[in-house]
């Protein structure tokens, strides 16, 4: 039992592939991976602290873990609340004996050789000091067709309410050329679907100078067998028209764009310390509203931020009218430990909060509602992701990243999960649109592959 592992991830997409690249690194290691915290050897917990709700999730996991210790098990927390707590960690759970941020885990091995030797009070704690990213050969993707890429790792924005500048350590990019070669390699396994990743994607700056960030997508979308690539998050201060031409010059790049805004007003966007104003924001709006592709655009939302009044939660809305977002993601401030905002007061009462937060959901929706009609009749291609028999329904996504279920009467077989067809879209609704294969279409099939090639090595 040792040399098993078990690991929960929480958070975000970056956290999402560190896991992925972990249970690479632990493998390669000698370890194997079980699906049962029970017949593990080692117990690892990748978490995230971007709101208090999630840290207070880690903690209680954590508590449900302790009745384990007794059994010989080891414990590791990984991810930005490792970072965030570090040492303290050992105190509020003493059976942990590994603390590691995501800044160190190029260490980890060298970290797991010293608890294989009994030692108990590890960390890997990075304070914003390393330039090393963690590029890995060894990533154990968890799907065979689609997969992430990280391209720039940490964040140097500091914006007043948020924990990743100090949680995942100072912005680095990887080179141009060790991206490519990753993509190219998962395009020689079969995977067609390649999502770029960073807290802050479009900052990313070739350390060899070669390439900009368009010219980075445009040379992924040009590599063979790759039909999509997605990236995210965009910040708005580095967002460049080039990225929107670059959409619309290359096919196998998706017409969506996830940029958040936080806020529709000025004052509440300086005080959140983001660099831009609605203005600044709404101009960029106009370049992806001016494309010649149809760009779904979606966004994140902070609702009763510090000195938040009516008006400024007003604007919000009306931008959200002005834009008419495919999508977006709402959240209620929340205070977090070493930001700038811990120290503004927490004036807008929950109620508050959740007032704006379900006024902000519920117009969303309508926009929703009202904007996806624009795809009634359009055929639209969708890659599939699987079946759901008792609707005798297949489900995929589009390019634009929206859920298609659809019917497949006009075909011969229902396609694999990794294919890709056209749909006919028969209705919309506000979260996902309903279709039937397209009669004359065509499924371009996954290609085969043993297991073996799913490491990446
Ligand atoms: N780098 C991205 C966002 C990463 S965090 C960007 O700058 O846009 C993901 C989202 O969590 C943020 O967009 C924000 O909407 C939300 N978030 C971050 N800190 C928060 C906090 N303290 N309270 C509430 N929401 C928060
Ligand atoms: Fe957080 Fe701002 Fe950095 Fe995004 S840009 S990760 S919101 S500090
Ligand atoms: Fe959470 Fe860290 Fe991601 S705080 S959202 S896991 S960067």
């Amino acid at each position: 039992m040792s040399k098993t592992f078990y690991i929960e991830t929480f958070g975000c997409q970056m956290n999402a592939h560190d896991s992925e690249k972990v249970i690479g690194t632990l493998e390669h290691e000698g370890y194997t991976r079980v699906e049962d915290e029970a017949e593990a050897g080692l117990i690892l917990y990748n978490t995230c602290s971007i709101r208090d709700k999630a840290e207070q999730k880690v903690f209680h996991r954590l508590n449900e873990y302790k009745r384990l210790q007794g059994e010989g098990k080891k414990f590791a927390v990984l991810g930005c609340v490792a970072q965030q707590e570090g040492e303290r960690i050992f105190e509020k759970a003493p059976y942990v004996s590994l603390v590691a941020g995501s800044a160190s885990y190029r260490n980890l091995p060298q970290m797991i050789e010293r608890l294989e030797a009994g030692e108990t009070r590890i960390t890997g704690l990075d304070d914003r000091q390393t330039d090393q990213t963690f590029d890995t050969e060894f990533t154990v993707r968890s799907n065979p067709h689609r997969g992430y890429i990280t391209i720039i790792e940490g964040c140097d924005k500091f914006c007043a309410y948020c924990v990743v500048p100090y949680t995942r350590g100072k912005e680095r990019s990887r080179t141009s050329a060790s991206v490519l070669v990753e993509a190219r390699r998962m395009a020689d396994l079969g995977y067609t679907d390649v999502q770029l990743l960073g807290q802050n994607v479009n900052s990313w700056r070739d350390p060899s100078g070669r390439m900009s960030f368009a010219e980075l997508l445009t040379a992924v979308g040009s590599i063979g067998g790759i039909r999509r690539v997605r990236f995210t998050t965009s910040h708005p201060r580095d967002f460049t028209r080039d990225i929107v031409e670059a959409i619309d010059a290359t096919p196998t790049l998706c017409d969506h764009i996830h940029l958040p805004v936080q806020s529709g007003s000025s004052a509440v966007l300086h005080a959140m310390s983001r660099e831009y104003t609605r203005d600044w924001y709404l101009e960029r709006m106009s370049w992806i509203h001016g494309a010649a592709r149809d760009i779904s655009i979606t966004s994140d939302m902070i609702v009763g931020f510090p000195g938040e009044t009516d008006a400024d939660f007003e604007q919000t809305i009306t931008l959200i009218d002005t834009v008419k977002y495919d999508s977006i993601f709402a959240f209620k401030f929340s205070p977090r430990p070493n930001t700038p905002a811990i120290h503004m007061a927490d004036s807008i009462p929950d109620v508050v909060k959740s007032e704006r937060l379900r006024i902000l959901n519920d117009r969303q929706r309508e926009i929703q509602r009202e904007h996806y009609a624009r795809h009634l009749g359009q055929v639209v291609e969708v890659m599939v992701e699987g079946a759901n028999e008792a609707r005798h329904q297949v489900t995929g996504r589009s390019s634009q990243n929206k859920t298609v279920n659809f019917t497949t009467a006009a075909l011969a077989a229902v396609p694999p999960v990794g294919s890709y067809l056209d749909v006919r879209i028969t209705q919309t609704l506000p979260n996902s649109l309903v279709g039937e294969a397209d009669s004359g279409a065509v499924p371009f099939l996954p290609v085969q592959r043993t297991p073996d090639f799913v490491v990446l090595n």
